[in-house]
């Protein structure tokens, strides 16, 4: 590679890919050619990339022959097709979907945790984590490493925009829709989001989770490298648009106080704890993540139910650090391998 880096970013047009070119110039990532892709339909629309705009290509009849890095978030399917073309094409690519995140010879990165990770790549694909976990990990990495964890149970509250534009558009519509007393006619979740919580994100599984509580147990595992680690999830869509939060419990190895915790905390990278035990004292979706890069921790406390318990409450926006901001930093690491 070059001074300079040919970048693709696939799936453009998308809440995340959008996201993706906002950061990218916001960090001036340095690019050489910047090309963006998304399928036929909004092939030759236009998406902004700084103060310029750039033209759409369409995935399907593209040539990867010349990226360096691409930045893929276009679904699973997508992926599945096109990330193996590209990395056979020579292109490093960092991948948003959950396609790859389970296999072995793919690894799985939070830039904060595990950088380590992502030099090994045998098949050209390094896997960027779920936006849950991606949160999870900033902020429980260091007490892990401080105490171990054995055990952790989350219960997740999801913005929308987590679901992709069609759900950002489908909260709004729902919005207006209930203010004017109309009917909100659900269409991308099951049933209505606006003003309600849904306890359901992806697939039903055998077990009785869902795909999205079981990629928080799997996910954290590869990255913590810890397979013992026990994870109990229950992932709730609520209807904010941007920011997830999450409702942390964590049984420790050794006991750790608030106090340590919060310092451990207040030192580890991608981490802002807010935790001033007042009103507002605390890290919400609207005042403190949506449109900022930290993960921010408040509510620290020793739990009164249990000897090595250690409750948290976690908050980030899951477009930024749960997606686009980790999959640049990953591209950062890939650019510092020069
Ligand atoms: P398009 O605008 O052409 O539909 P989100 O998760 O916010 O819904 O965004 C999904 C992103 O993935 C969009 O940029 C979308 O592009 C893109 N995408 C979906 N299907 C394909 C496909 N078959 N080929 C290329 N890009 C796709």
């Amino acid at each position: 590679m070059s001074k300079t880096v040919n970048v693709a970013v696939v799936g453009a047009t998308g809440a995340v890919g959008e996201t993706m070119l906002k950061i990218l110039a916001e960090r001036q990532f340095p690019i050489g050619t910047l090309t963006v892709l998304a399928s036929e339909r909004s092939a030759g629309g236009k998406v902004e990339y700084g103060a310029r705009q750039l033209v759409v290509q369409d995935l399907a009849t593209f040539d990867p022959n010349g990226i360096d890095i691409a930045l893929f978030s276009a679904g699973g399917s997508v992926s599945k097709e096109y990330a193996p073309k590209f990395a056979a094409a020579g292109a490093v690519v960092i991948d948003n979907s959950s396609v790859f995140r389970g296999d072995a010879d793919v690894p799985l990165v939070v830039a904060e945790v595990n950088p380590e990770a992502a030099r090994h790549r045998p098949r050209g694909i390094i896997a960027n984590p779920n936006c849950s976990t991606m949160q999870l990990m900033v902020a429980l990495a260091p007490i892990h490493r401080a105490v171990g964890i054995e055990r952790i149970n989350i219960a997740t509250y999801q913005s929308v925009s987590g679901t992709g534009r069609r759900a950002l558009e489908e909260l709004g519509r729902q919005t207006a829709a209930l203010l004017n007393f109309q009917d909100p006619r659900p269409e991308v979740y099951p049933v209505q989001i606006a003003f309600n919580v849904i306890p359901h994100g992806g697939d039903f599984l055998d077990n009785g989770y869902t795909s999205e509580e079981m990629k928080l147990v799997w996910e954290t595992r590869k990255i913590l490298g810890d397979d013992s680690i026990q994870v109990n999830a229950t992932v709730v869509r609520v209807p904010v648009f941007y920011g997830h939060s999450e409702a942390v419990h964590i049984e420790t190895r050794r006991k750790i106080t608030a106090a340590d915790a919060r310092a451990l905390l207040e030192a580890a990278p991608g981490v802002e704890v807010v935790d001033e035990r007042a009103a507002g004292g605390y890290p919400t979706p609207v005042t403190h993540a949506s449109g900022n890069d930290p993960t921010y921790v408040g509510r620290i406390r020793e739990d009164i139910s249990h000897p090595r318990g250690l409750d948290l409450w976690v908050v980030s926006d899951n477009i930024r650090k749960g997606a686009a901001l980790n999959a640049v930093q990953l591209a950062e690491l890939v650019l510092g391998e020069r």
